[in-house]
């Protein structure tokens, strides 16, 4: 396999950081680049980035993270201007996540961790870092030194594919949150 697979693959969330171990600023621009190189819908580009990286502002912003509480010297805010956007619905968060995909493969690349944060007070966030109304807060992405390793996994699943055509008689296996949340600890 080729190495773009390698990445995929080697991805894995990382919630332990090498202390006062900075991303250099080099590193944070080249993942700027491979999120800015994400298709868009029409290719709008409704993305923003507000890059954390000062010890002290991402501490104070930490309790604000119901996510979970994590030693990255670096986060993303990753936002989203919807207002030139002419259709109805949240697509642009599509946008969005093929944007943080394309950090996050790019990290691997270049040997940091990654740890994508859904849940977190976005009007508190937006407050602390004075993000305009009409601009939305979409995900936060924590980036840094890993101080942890883990193994890459495939998580493919005969299951959910089908051939051709749907079918809606097949058997699958139920899913709870506890239940994934756990799978993904066993993959470690
Ligand atoms: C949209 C989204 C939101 C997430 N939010 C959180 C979060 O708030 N806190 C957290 O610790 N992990 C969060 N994760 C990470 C997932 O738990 C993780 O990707 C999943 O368990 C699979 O493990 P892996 O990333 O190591 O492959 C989020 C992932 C995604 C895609």
């Amino acid at each position: 396999m080729g190495a773009i697979m390698d990445n995929i693959l080697a991805r894995r969330s990382i919630r332990h950081y090498v202390d006062n171990k900075p991303v250099e600023r080099e590193k944070v621009e080249l993942l700027l680049q491979a999120a800015m190189a994400a298709p868009s819908a029409c290719n709008l580009q409704p993305w923003e980035f507000v890059v954390v990286d000062n010890p002290a502002e991402l501490e104070e912003m930490k309790v604000f993270v119901r996510g979970g509480q994590f030693n990255a010297p670096m986060a993303m805010v990753v936002c989203a201007r919807t207002e030139y956007v002419p259709w109805e619905g949240n697509g642009w968060q599509i946008d969005c996540a093929a944007a943080i995909e394309n950090m996050m493969l790019a990290a691997v690349e270049m040997g940091l961790g990654s740890l994508w944060i859904g849940d977190f007070d976005r009007e508190k966030v937006r407050e602390y870092l004075c993000v305009p109304q009409g601009v939305d807060l979409v995900n936060i992405v924590y980036f840094g030194y890993p101080a942890e390793t883990k193994r890459p996994v495939t998580r493919y699943k005969e299951e959910a594919v089908y051939w051709g055509k749907y079918d809606p008689n097949r058997p699958h296996a139920e899913r709870t949150v506890p239940q994934m949340i756990q799978e993904s600890i066993n993959d470690s």
